[in-house]
């Protein structure tokens, strides 16, 4: 049996993204939020589109300078960094260092000022900025990220040496469409060109994606329209935008075969190699992963209408891949093609769940590796 697979098409994830970037204005910058997808394909191919790199680890920083040696990381993000993150950050030459607090401030200044440097900072603020529809809230209320503007227009006023403060970085939420994407960028840049003087204000990704409907896609030309209103309000500042999700999942999918299709007290269960320690998203999100089927022809047991749930092979009822409610019929031995799956997808599973094999990894369109599946 062939092994589950996913595919990357990199050619349509370099079309996305050059897309994207030509919706928006030239003041505003465009980074990749690696966290999303480090794949080397996909960061090699982000490259020629992106004008830099959102690492928010030390892992991160690593695996870019092995990735794309000498192109230096424009931010460095993420809470809780230690003194050897920091370290590495300098080490690396990142653009900006996103600042969580007040300690790692003063973290970061000590190891500049041993460094005989100064670092450019964005503080990260924990801003009231509303964000309705979002799916996943992250600031806005009481949360571990980012500071609160009080603190931030404190350390503003009074820098410690070897920090220099260029601006605010806020990313409050994520499933944001494009106009609450761009009235949260017009509420922080607002704030940080008043009660920061911000050179440059980061407003973070979270972009929306819509996996129940995967042609509804984020609307990159309106939000482009209004980033530049925003622009218009405040001439001196430089935008910039750091999306994960919304860059990469298209140009992923998950690619299985069916082991088994059994009835169980009236539903059909379809159950595939591979499942959610490969493809944790629908489980980590609570959704259904959009798939087609790419039937083989063969004339074992197959569903005959109504409600199929899709599940992998742990042992565990949470290893739900997707339901539909009266989809085609899917037999054994037929190639499920799962879309959406090339962000947050095999680098967020739990993939030593079980021991069992990891899946392949190919480029090119998916559906032609389906078609020629076991060939
Ligand atoms: C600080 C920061 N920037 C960017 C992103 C990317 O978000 P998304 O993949 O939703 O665009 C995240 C995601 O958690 C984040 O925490």
């Amino acid at each position: 049996m062939t092994r589950p697979t996913y595919v990357y098409d990199l050619a349509a994830l370099a079309a996305h993204a050059a897309a994207v970037r030509a919706a928006l204005p030239e003041r505003v910058e465009l980074l990749y939020a690696v966290k999303a997808n480090p794949d080397p394909g996909i960061l090699r191919t982000l490259a020629e589109a992106v004008h830099g790199f959102e690492a928010a680890s030390r892992g991160e920083l690593d695996h870019l300078a092995t990735v794309l040696p000498g192109r230096r990381p424009a931010a460095f993000a993420g809470p809780g960094k230690t003194d050897a993150d920091l370290g590495a950050a300098l080490r690396a030459q990142v653009g900006r260092v996103h600042v969580e607090s007040t300690t790692e401030l003063g973290r970061l200044a000590a190891q500049a000022r041993a460094a005989g440097r100064t670092v450019d900072v964005l503080l990260r603020v924990n801003l009231p900025v509303a964000t309705p529809g979002a799916s996943l809230v992250m600031g806005g209320r009481a949360s571990p990220f980012g500071m609160d503007p009080r603190e931030a227009i404190r350390l503003a006023d009074d820098p410690p040496a070897g920090i220099r403060i260029r601006g605010v970085h806020a990313h409050l939420a994520s499933g944001l469409d494009a106009v609450v994407a761009a009235s949260v960028a017009r509420g922080v840049a607002q704030w940080a060109v008043r009660h920061l003087r911000a050179e440059e204000v980061n407003v973070g990704g979270g972009m929306s994606v819509n996996y129940a409907d995967p042609d509804r896609r984020f609307d990159w030309h309106r939000y482009g329209r209004l980033l530049g209103e925003v622009l218009a309000e405040h001439p001196t500042i430089r935008l910039r935008i750091e999306p994960g999700r919304a860059l990469a999942v298209y140009c992923g999918s998950y690619l299985t075969e069916v082991v088994d299709v059994k009835r169980s007290h009236g539903q059909w269960f379809v159950i595939v190699a591979g499942g959610t320690h490969h493809l944790r998203t629908p489980a980590a999100k609570g959704h259904s992963q959009p798939f087609v089927v790419v039937p083989r022809g063969g004339d074992g047991p197959r569903t005959d209408g109504g409600p199929v749930t899709v599940v992998g092979q742990l042992c565990t009822p949470k290893d739900v891949l997707a339901h539909t409610a009266d989809g085609p019929a899917i037999a054994v031995g037929d190639v499920l093609v799962f879309a959406m799956a090339g962000a947050y997808a095999w680098n967020i599973s739990h993939r030593d769940f079980l021991l069992h094999d990891p899946p392949d990894f190919r480029t090119g369109d998916p559906l032609l590796h389906a078609r020629r599946w076991g060939r």
